[in-house]
């Protein structure tokens, strides 16, 4: 008996030592690698390839790598998708290179819509700062989570999982989100499955969807520019 309950605590102390390492291989792997100095401005014009941008000459950094204007206006929801994005990442405000962190504003036209799609990089916390918001995210075994958002709520989409967001109101309305990656990434479903480039064959997305072909040609029509 003895012997049985050390063995029975030993390898429980055991699965407790394996669930730690991999919580703490887990967390610190949640967002962008840790920075290695105190700043590192994207040199957006360099050649050179690495896993973000190489930092621009210190001497050369000024306040205006710390502070970005980018999200003061709306940007213009004269699209099909009824959206205006102002992106905050590294692409467009250099001094987030290497942090980790990202921001972007949407404006949504009423029936603005920001289609179903995953960002590979990042979660994300969504804030909404007008009018009122659908959200509905789908987990990897296939649960919808949904909710109506207003002025002042948040949500956080985690990383890697189908979402969507809708404008839910009468009016515009506008979110803001922040990311954990300075480039978090998005794959919109939609244009990922019909409007690649290449094509996706046809009878391959016919079998995926359990249709006849036509019905894709169908559909890949619609994204036809
Ligand atoms: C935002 O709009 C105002 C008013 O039209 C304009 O003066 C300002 O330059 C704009 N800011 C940016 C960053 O586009």
């Amino acid at each position: 008996m003895a012997t049985k309950f050390s063995i029975k605590t030993t390898s429980s102390s055991f699965l407790v030592l394996c669930l730690t390492v991999i919580l703490f291989f887990t967390l610190s792997c949640l967002s962008d690698p840790d920075p290695l100095q105190d700043f590192c401005v994207a040199d957006l014009k360099s050649t050179t390839i690495v896993n973000g941008y190489p930092c621009k000459t210190v001497s050369q950094v000024t306040s205006s790598d710390f502070f970005y204007s980018g999200l003061m206006n709306e940007s213009s929801t004269a699209n099909p998708l009824g959206i205006g994005v102002s992106a905050g990442d590294v692409m467009n405000f250099p001094g987030v290179n290497t942090l980790g962190l990202s921001t972007t504003r949407v404006e949504f036209a009423p029936n603005g819509y920001i289609p179903l799609g995953v960002h590979p990089r990042a979660s994300e916390i969504i804030f909404i700062l007008k009018g009122e918001i659908l959200i509905g995210l789908i987990s990897t075994t296939n649960v919808y989570y949904s909710k109506v958002l207003k002025v002042g709520e948040l949500s956080i989409i985690p990383r890697g999982l189908v979402h969507f967001v809708a404008n839910a109101g009468p009016g515009k309305a506008t979110i803001i989100s922040t990311f954990n990656s300075q480039l978090p990434g998005t794959s919109l479903i939609p244009n990922n499955l019909f409007a690649s480039n290449p094509t996706i064959p046809n009878d391959i997305l016919a079998k995926n969807f359990q249709v006849g072909e036509s019905v894709i040609a169908v559909i890949k029509s619609k994204f036809a520019n």
